[in-house]
């Protein structure tokens, strides 16, 4: 605890001294490179910024006599060389010199305000002069996970407006706050912890993320947006045009441009659904299942029943996928957070004839209310999934490998619940997909010409069938069999010739 508040001393007393350099001669590059970056005086007061210069030595002869050689060495504010000089009892009798040469100096507070590191950014155009933004390391004041840059000044702001506003730089942090935008924060380029969203969260759920999630730094990103919304955040995504950081746009296109952006936010999950839409195809099924796909993980960060459930639905709604049993299925995935997504169905195997009739096939009563409701009620309503049913009953078909199930099991339950069908995974996702494209309307033609075809296909495949069987017969010469092959391959021949329309098998 001693060493604490020494450390704390310690930095303030750096924090200090930056400052002061910054207002000497030798900081008159500094402070011309602040003017350029637009900040005023009243901006680097109030964000205490300061000057390290070039010599690493001005820093150690100044704290030197203060505090002791281990605080120094603790500090984070130090560096030393490790090469041979080990003293007596290990000890490291290197001579130290500041970590921090010919930066600009931006104090790192905790969320009391008290200093406790910095993060340096070069003024050197020289790579060799190391990183962009230097941090200090970590000291027993300093845990990067815990420390949310700006917090302290924002805070207030933060409670009065309900909200947060989360870029990624320092710099943009202060150009957004010296723009008259308090409540923001910066995350410094990395990834949120659990500590930093919790320490965030005893001010607001709410925040606007303004760093684009598509770009470079997207890992960071992900991971960010997935921890806040486990924690149960309200997120807004706002996105700049291409080749504008928060601090560019404050200061080019203005307060004005930033605040309309600002409150035009969409809804990260508008955002995701917008951003699905641009990604898929979403008219077609495939399209829709890859955009479902692609949303579900997403979905299933949130932490709320409720909130995950709306979500479905609204996302149902907006990408066109109307039935009960898509909803299912984000509800399903929803309710088994942290499982992995549904795998896209073989879209492949369901031939278009297939899908037709099994969407007529788990229409239930209830649907087909609503399915005949703007029809003039003076004949009976064309009832798809009674023709269906009542044409498969009269002619069983065989079907495809990957339907065969399904269509069994929709036939054997009449009038169930297609959300609750008992069915298998993959079968359940067969059907998800037959029912995406649910405003096209089943008209007689349609549901009958899906029943033409499919009796098309089972006649054909039939047809190849009797064929092999009948080779077989005459080489094995079983009279009886032969002609009863024949019989019905006849059958079949006429049946595919008069185009396989009735039922005249
Ligand atoms: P950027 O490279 O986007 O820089 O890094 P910036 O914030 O726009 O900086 P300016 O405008 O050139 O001064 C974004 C953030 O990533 C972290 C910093 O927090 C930085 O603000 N970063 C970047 C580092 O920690 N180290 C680096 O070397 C670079
Ligand atoms: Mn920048």
């Amino acid at each position: 605890a001693r060493i604490r508040g020494q450390l704390m001393d310690a930095n303030e007393r750096a924090c200090a001294w930056f400052q002061e350099q910054l207002r000497k001669p030798d900081g008159a590059g500094a402070r011309e490179y602040l003017a350029g970056r637009g900040l005023t005086p009243e901006i680097i007061a109030k964000f205490r910024i300061g000057f390290a210069p070039e010599t690493g030595f001005l820093l150690r002869d100044a704290l030197r006599g203060q505090f002791d050689e281990e605080v120094m060495r603790e500090s984070g504010l130090f560096s030393w060389k490790q090469e041979g000089n080990q003293g007596e009892q290990g000890q490291k009798v290197a001579p130290l010199y500041g970590k921090f040469r010919n930066r600009i100096m931006f104090p790192i507070c905790n969320d009391a305000g008290r200093v406790i590191a910095f993060t340096g950014r070069t003024l050197s155009t020289d790579e060799k002069s190391g990183p962009k933004y230097l941090n200090s390391p970590e000291t027993p004041l300093y845990v990067k996970g815990r420390v949310l840059f700006n917090l302290d000044k924002a805070k207030e702001a933060i409670r009065q407006l309900g909200y947060a506003i989360v870029v990624e730089g320092q710099m943009d942090c202060i150009s957004v706050y010296a723009a008259g935008f308090q409540n923001v924060i910066a995350s410094s380029g990395t990834a949120f912890t659990d500590l930093q969203a919790r320490l965030l969260a005893r001010f607001t759920h709410n925040i606007v993320v303004n760093f684009d999630p598509d770009t470079a730094g997207a890992a960071a990103t992900e991971r960010t947006l997935a921890l806040l919304l486990e924690e149960d955040f309200t997120i807004k995504v706002l996105s700049l045009e291409a080749g504008f950081d928060p601090d560019l746009y404050v200061r080019k296109k203005g307060v004005q441009a930033y605040a309309t952006a600002l409150k035009a936010a969409p809804r990260y999950f508008d955002y995701l659904i917008e951003r699905a839409q641009m990604k898929f195809p979403v008219r077609t099924p495939e399209g829709k299942v890859k955009a479902i796909n692609f949303l579900l993980p997403h979905i299933q960060r949130v932490p709320s029943r409720i909130a995950r459930d709306e979500l479905s639905n609204e996302i149902s709604q907006k990408l066109g996928i109307d039935s009960a049993v898509l909803r299912q299925e984000l509800k399903h995935a929803a309710a088994n957070r942290g499982t992995k997504a549904v795998t896209a169905p073989a879209a492949m195997v369901v031939t278009e004839a297939e899908r037709i009739l099994i969407r007529a096939l788990s229409m239930t009563h209830e649907m087909l209310g609503d399915y005949t409701s703007d029809r003039d009620g003076s004949e009976a309503p064309f009832d798809p999934c009674r023709e269906a049913r009542y044409a498969l009953e009269q002619e069983p078909l065989q079907h495809g490998l990957g339907t065969e199930s399904l269509i069994n099991a929709l036939l054997a339950s009449e009038d169930v619940d297609v959300a609750n069908l008992p069915v298998s995974e993959s079968d359940r996702k067969v059907l998800a997909e037959c029912l995406m494209n649910e405003n096209e309307e089943l008209t007689p033609e349609l549901v009958e010409g899906a029943l033409s075809a499919l009796r098309r296909r089972h006649l054909e495949r039939r047809q190849r069938e009797l064929r092999g069987l009948i080779a077989e017969v005459e080489r094995k010469g079983d009279s009886m069999a032969l002609a009863q092959l024949l019989k019905e391959k006849l059958e079949v021949d006429r049946a595919l010739a008069r185009g396989a329309s009735g039922s005249g098998v």
